[in-house]
């Protein structure tokens, strides 16, 4: 993005076929049918990004991870009108990784997303020593969105946002990866690293590998870790990322997932989305405990370029932070509307309606587009405790990435979990947050729940930092 023109992004209507008998399904992408190309930029470079909309709805297009200013972050109010465009220069001035770019279009966030307006948005570091991980992009270093859906008989995509599509979030029984069904990636007989974005609306994955080997996260949401850590199995919620690092030298294998019953009202909630997500998705298969998202065949011609794992991985961010200048109390809460009176029943009926914010709030408060909720000091960091109510919420803040102190009562360690920008929260968390970069009342930060349903339904707040 730093040579030449940069990229420029056209958010348009395409036709896919998603698998082996389906007939073309409409959806949207960025310069493609579905989905947006993967942008590269370099730390210390300027990434020039153009955004044309030829879609009929407006596109706010967000680029998530990125600590740029809020006038540069892609927020609701910086929507791009049919047929208009806008370009941005975003100076990139912050750790390697693996971020990604997609819609933040107010109270349209969800549908495109779920249609493909998403992708991905790398970082290398060109001063950074080299980590000695596997980086041949699309050979042993493979980026890998994954995202849930429901299709319909015919094919196409399935998008329902009433009932409890809203309160648990638009889940689907149908796994793709980088938009194909249950793919097959041919990869050396060695280390490969796989960039893996939970790129979904709402659904949680308990990654493992089904002959249960172990593998190594090198990276989380804000960059590399400090050294790899061994595991069998990881949990992302929608908008983590990781950085994993399998050893392909005995074979293939497949990638699960176990179940996620993320649901609100625990039981009552699974079961009815269990029973409205059901029908006639091309069925994913089923192994061990799990269900495939996709499977790793090795190829004997290919050979591996990295055979072993470094002990640890220098160029990582070390997570110091500024000492807290205030604390804040941020509760996500589900029940807003039932207070209001028939809010939530309305909503659970009928869905989003128009501008009307959904039954889901923040301190007591739906989004609202005019609203301030939070001014931070520039240069200063803050100490925020988030607490929920109901079920599980991925808490995501813009702009920045944040330290996680303790979750659900379990003291977090920065080598495992490094810098971050969204936290799954089923309790309570405290995370510290640095602002380092500036967003006045026109172009504010968002912090909101990462389930795509609950934000465009009030489960988001704005700030600015100055
Ligand atoms: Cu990934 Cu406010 O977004
Ligand atoms: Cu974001
Ligand atoms: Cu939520």
């Amino acid at each position: 993005l730093d040579q030449g023109a940069g990229a420029t992004l056209e958010t348009r209507a395409g036709s896919h076929a998603f698998y082996e008998g389906a007939s073309a399904a409409t959806t949207l992408g960025y310069g493609q049918n579905y989905l947006g190309p993967i942008l590269r930029a370099r730390r210390g470079g300027t990434a020039r990004v153009s955004l044309a909309n030829r879609l009929d709805a407006p596109v706010a297009t967000h680029w998530h991870g990125l600590h740029i200013p809020g006038s540069m972050d892609g927020g609701p109010q910086m929507a791009v009108a049919p047929g208009a465009g806008l370009t941005r220069e975003l100076e990139i001035d912050q750790p390697a990784g693996t971020y990604w770019y997609h819609s933040h279009t107010h109270g349209l966030t969800a549908e495109q997303v779920y249609q493909g307006l998403a992708g991905f948005f790398l970082i290398e570091d060109p001063e950074a020593p080299d980590p000695g991980l596997p980086d041949e992009l699309g050979v042993d270093d493979l980026p890998l969105a994954v995202q849930d859906r429901n299709f319909s008989p015919e094919g196409h995509l399935r998008y329902s946002s009433g009932g409890m599509m809203m309160m648990n979030g638009m889940k689907g029984d149908a796994i793709l990866v980088n938009g194909a069904l249950r793919p097959v990636a041919s990869v050396p007989g060695g280390l490969v690293r796989l960039r893996l974005l939970n790129g979904s609306n709402a659904r949680i994955y308990h990654f493992f590998f089904e002959d249960g080997r172990g593998f190594h996260q090198v990276a989380s949401d804000g960059g590399l870790l400090q050294a790899p850590v061994a595991m069998e199995r990881l949990t992302l919620a929608p908008g983590e990322r990781a950085e994993i690092v399998v050893d392909f030298s005995t074979g293939g294998t497949r990638l699960l997932s176990a179940d996620d019953n993320n649901a609100m009202m625990g039981m009552m909630g699974g079961m009815m989305s269990r029973i409205m997500g059901g029908g006639s998705s091309p069925d994913n298969i089923r192994g061990a405990d799990g269900f495939e998202i996709m499977s790793f065949e090795v190829d004997p011609a290919r050979r591996a370029a990295r055979t072993s794992l470094p002990a640890t991985l220098p160029g990582a961010p070390n997570g110091e932070m500024a000492e807290p200048v205030a604390r804040r109390r941020i509760s996500l809460e589900m029940m807003h509307g039932m207070r209001g009176g028939g809010g939530m029943m309305g909503g659970m009926m009928g869905g989003r309606g128009g501008d009307s914010p959904g039954p889901f709030s923040i301190n007591g408060k739906p989004y609202d587009m005019g609203r301030i909720d939070v001014a931070a000091k520039l240069g200063t960091t803050e100490l925020w405790e988030v607490v929920t109510d109901g079920m599980a919420h991925p808490f995501h803040v813009h702009g920045t990435s944040f330290k996680v102190l303790n979750v659900d009562g379990r003291a977090m360690d920065f080598a495992t979990t490094g810098l971050k920008d969204v936290v799954l929260v089923r309790e309570r968390a405290e995370i510290l947050v640095p602002f380092n970069r500036p967003a006045d009342r026109q172009t504010p930060f968002m912090f909101h729940c990462h389930i795509l349903e609950h934000e465009d339904n009030g489960m988001m707040g704005q700030m600015t930092v100055s």
